[in-house]
């Protein structure tokens, strides 16, 4: 049965409130629906996180469902903004889409989501844009294929301070990442740094903390969790550190997707977002959220089953 996730919110004053995270349990909508939304990727504006993610209620044919929380506890489902066999005809019929990303581009005031656009054996390592003029649709495809021809799977989406955008992914058969820097509008791939070569790398997530940037990776171990691994730059396209170790050796039953950046009045938090994968199947897959630093080129996460954290202040405890 579906657990609803422990939360609590106690008054604060004019220090805000607290949220009480607890991981493990299957999410529940304010609907009471189970919230279907692996391998999210999330947005923040005007004081709502929007989440989009993989509903795996048909473990194998993934839709995309977009979600608003002011908290990331109290998830409100918004539209399954690209559906099988509807967005796309194919879609659902030997094709299917993982790792959805949404990005904001703020020069056309236009949506775009970014994902992984997959075929059977993982042979046809594309990537897919759609596209739609409000954050619940309706999308549209606007192009499905190998980035820059270039075979290209797990991915993820950064956008940097001025509001160039990039998409990494794991390109050609696994071996290297790819760092494509993106088009004004979004859509389209303009160039591919390779990063990591041969280091099969995946399930990148970039953070920039203090003029540093940070990634999170993982091994390509499938549904099994590994140890995850962070390197550091001053440069998106170049620089990056040797890999090392964090957190514990399968990243304490997680692949990470996103890191999110809690600006407060009083501090700035970061929250490792990552996915526990089949447990004990692809639906029941659950979403774990806990603190994580940055500074000086390192890196600490710090795994807890509950902690509370504070969005008006930055504070957690
Ligand atoms: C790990 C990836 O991160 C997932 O998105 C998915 O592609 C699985 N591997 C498939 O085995």
């Amino acid at each position: 049965m579906a657990l609803l996730l422990s939360t609590t919110l106690q008054a604060a004053g004019a220090d805000g409130t607290w949220t009480h995270i607890t991981n493990g349990k299957v999410w529940t909508d304010t609907n009471g629906k189970v919230v279907q939304a692996h391998s999210s990727g999330y947005l923040y504006k005007d004081g709502l996180w929007y989440m989009v993610g993989e509903d795996r209620t048909d473990p194998w044919r993934p839709d995309v469902n977009l979600y608003s929380s002011p908290d990331l506890t109290h998830w409100t489902f918004l539209a399954k903004i690209i559906e099988n066999g509807v967005t796309v005809k194919e879609l659902g019929r030997g094709r299917f889409i993982e790792r959805a990303k949404l990005l904001y581009c703020a020069e056309t005031g236009q949506y775009v989501v970014w994902c992984h656009w997959e075929g059977q054996g993982y042979r046809a390592s594309e990537a897919a844009v759609f596209v739609s003029d409000h954050i619940d649709g309706p999308y549209t495809l606007h192009k499905a294929g190998r980035p820059l021809d270039i075979k290209s799977r797990d991915c993820n989406v950064f956008v940097d301070d001025e509001g160039t955008a990039y998409f990494i992914s794991t390109i050609e058969e696994n071996q290297h990442l790819g760092m494509f820097k993106l088009s004004k509008d979004y859509t389209e791939p303009l160039s591919c740094q390779l990063l990591f070569a041969h280091q099969q790398r995946e399930a990148p997530a970039i953070v920039h903390v203090d003029g540093i940037y940070y990634m999170l990776s993982s091994a390509c171990t499938g549904w099994d969790p590994n140890q995850c691994k962070m390197s550091h730059s001053t440069s998106l396209t170049e620089g990056w550190s040797p890999l090392e170790n964090v957190g514990d050796s399968i990243c304490f039953d997680t692949q990470a997707t996103a890191i999110l950046t809690i600006r407060g009045t009083k501090q700035t938090t970061y929250l490792y977002v990552g996915d526990r994968w089949m447990d004990p199947g692809l639906p029941e897959s659950k979403t774990i959220i806990f603190p994580v630093t940055f500074k000086d080129g390192q890196c600490e996460l710090i795994y807890k089953e509950e902690f509370d954290i504070n969005f008006t202040t930055g504070e957690w405890r």
